[in-house]
């Protein structure tokens, strides 16, 4: 039952791309930045034009200051020097001169505020393309995540590590960023503003002690204090049930903000509630529930899971140059490694170029959108799947259609029209992921079917990019997952023979940890394939 509705969700992000195929329509403009990677390197862009006005305005205000400086001192050494006396008439003349007219100049001087104004103007230009809350709040669930699927520590997160406690660093970036005290209680905010407060504490906590270290220096862009840490921290302990803690975060806050009148109130409440032994019920911090609570704990050992745990490690799979009966590939086999009999899984290494891939990013890059997946008989956008996609019809480019070729050639199936979908690529955003999901569909409503030519049959997804750590594609029930592995195909059957959807393809895409995940998937159908995947004799195949 949980298998069905887990396929109507995750049956298809294809609808639209199947009639609609954008050609003529204009790019989509920038939106949000978090869910392409594609989008969050546009933003650099955004931010190299800020930086060239902030230089232009520091060197203005900087000239400025100068000038300042040196009427100041020419003034000061006059009244420095014991022989400058007003008996000489000219020195007389230019006080006089100075207190009428030089000195409303350089006070009322107008240049500060064009200089102002030049740099407002420079963020204008760019307001299109800066990232909106929305945007924010995605990237900072993103961090929240990965802090989830790959059990790392907040603490070791702000700090720049990638690592799980008691495991060797999943990531080690070649120059190790950390996160600020404000960065921290944004992520803790986006948490705490939902009710999540098993994040936010966390996060909060982080917050606070990095602001307590920095306390009395202040960062011009920090919208948040150590203030407002302590009291979002203060508030989230309460709901977990935690008073007391509650009651000395509030008795800390007091110490830099006695006058605070609300806070003197929770702290005569948190007090009242200690006496009186109401609400001193802390049970530990439960994380909230995904959409997608059976499979979680699989789901997230799986992604955790070392590379190079794949197929391989049971005697009957191994590899092998296939030629599959084609011309084709007489001359250049397809490598082959068997990575799953149950269900059929495939790995096509070398599937296909460097070059070809760059050449399939580019020509999807301008009409990325973001994914959708089917929710009974519509399509939305879901916190489940945060990617961007596009499709790319085989006209598009030969590369394309090449490539069409070669897939018939290495399934043996019947890819013309319709027997098989436009080629989906998809460029996943900070920490994108796809939560476990089958490509087939497991409802007779499903738009898939709106094809007419049946189910989804075979899924092929054509890793065009590496990753540096994350990404994998884990299959649940199977109990197995397969790192990002550049330009090669993952094959799989997601219909058994007898035209049942097979419940051992339930996949996922893991978050990305770190680096740009593209992949292109072509879904093909069960019409066309009749005599190139006949049934089994038994009807339980
Ligand atoms: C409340 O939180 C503090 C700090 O995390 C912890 O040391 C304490 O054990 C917690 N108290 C209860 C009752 O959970
Ligand atoms: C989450 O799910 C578990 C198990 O289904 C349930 O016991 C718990 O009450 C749920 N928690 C919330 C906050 O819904
Ligand atoms: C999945 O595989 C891992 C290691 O290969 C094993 O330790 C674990 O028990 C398996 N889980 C299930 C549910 O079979």
């Amino acid at each position: 039952a949980g298998a069905g509705a887990l396929g109507t969700l995750g049956a298809l992000g294809a609808l639209g791309g199947l009639w609609a195929l954008l050609a003529l329509l204009p790019p989509p403009a920038p939106a949000e930045t978090f869910s392409a990677m594609l989008s969050v390197r546009g933003a650099l862009g955004a931010e190299r034009r800020l930086l060239r006005r902030l230089r232009s305005y520091l060197r203005d205000e900087s000239s400025r200051l100068r000038r300042l400086r040196r009427f100041y001192e020419k003034v000061q050494a006059l009244h420095q020097d014991p022989k400058a006396s007003v008996d000489n008439p000219l020195l007389a003349f230019s006080l006089i001169k100075r207190l009428h007219s030089d000195w409303p100049s350089i006070v009322y001087s107008d240049e500060a505020t064009s200089n102002t104004q030049a740099l407002h103007a420079g963020l204008r230009e760019v307001e299109q393309e800066l990232p909106g809350a929305e945007d924010l709040d995605g990237a900072a669930r993103a961090l929240m995540r990965l802090q989830d699927v790959y059990a790392l520590s907040v603490k070791g997160l702000a700090s720049g590590v990638f690592q799980r406690a008691g495991h060797p660093p999943l990531y080690s970036p070649g120059r190790r960023v950390s996160l600020s005290a404000d960065d921290c209680f944004h992520v803790g905010k986006v948490a705490y503003d939902t009710g999540d407060y098993y994040h936010s504490i966390a996060w909060l906590e982080e917050a606070a002690s990095l602001f307590r270290l920095s306390y009395g220096s202040w960062n011009l862009e920090d919208r948040s204090s150590l203030e407002d840490a302590l009291d979002h921290l203060a508030f989230s302990y309460f709901m977990a049930g935690n008073i007391s803690h509650a009651l000395s975060l509030s008795r800390e806050f007091l110490r830099y903000d006695p006058s605070n009148q609300r806070v003197s109130r929770n702290v005569a409440k948190y007090k009242k509630l200690l006496e009186t032994g109401t609400g001193a019920s802390a049970s530990p911090l439960q994380r909230p529930n995904s959409t997608r609570l059976q499979s979680r704990d699989a789901y997230e050992e799986l992604c955790q899971r070392p590379r190079g745990q794949v197929g391989l490690q049971l005697l009957h799979l191994g590899c092998s140059y296939e030629t599959n009966g084609s011309p084709y590939l007489l001359l250049q086999p397809a490598k082959k490694e068997l990575v799953q009999i149950q269900p059929y899984v495939a790995l096509y290494h070398d599937f296909i170029t460097d070059a070809e891939a760059e050449t399939i990013k580019g020509l999807a890059g301008p009409w990325l959108q973001r994914s959708v997946v089917a929710s009974g008989e519509k399509q939305q956008k879901a916190e489940y799947r945060i990617s961007k996609s596009a499709w790319l019809k085989d006209t598009a480019d030969p590369v394309v259609r090449a490539l069409d070729t070669r897939i018939a050639a290495v399934t043996g199936l019947d890819l013309r029209p319709p027997y098989a979908e436009y080629l989906q690529v998809v460029n996943y955003g900070l920490g994108g992921h796809y939560e476990p999901h089958f490509d087939h569909a497991t409802s007779r409503k499903s738009p898939l079917y709106r094809m007419k030519s049946g189910n989804r049959i075979a899924t092929i997804m054509i890793y065009l990019s590496s990753v540096e750590a994350g990404g994998s594609t884990a299959f649940i029930y199977a109990n197995f997952s397969v790192p990002v592995v550049k330009n090669a195909a993952l094959f799989w059957w997601n219909l058994r023979r007898n035209g049942n959807g097979d419940g051992d393809t339930l996949h996922a895409g893991c978050p990305v940890l770190a680096g740009d995940k593209w992949v292109a998937n072509k879904w093909i159908h069960e019409h066309g394939q009749e005599f190139r995947r006949p049934c089994g004799a038994d009807p339980q195949d």
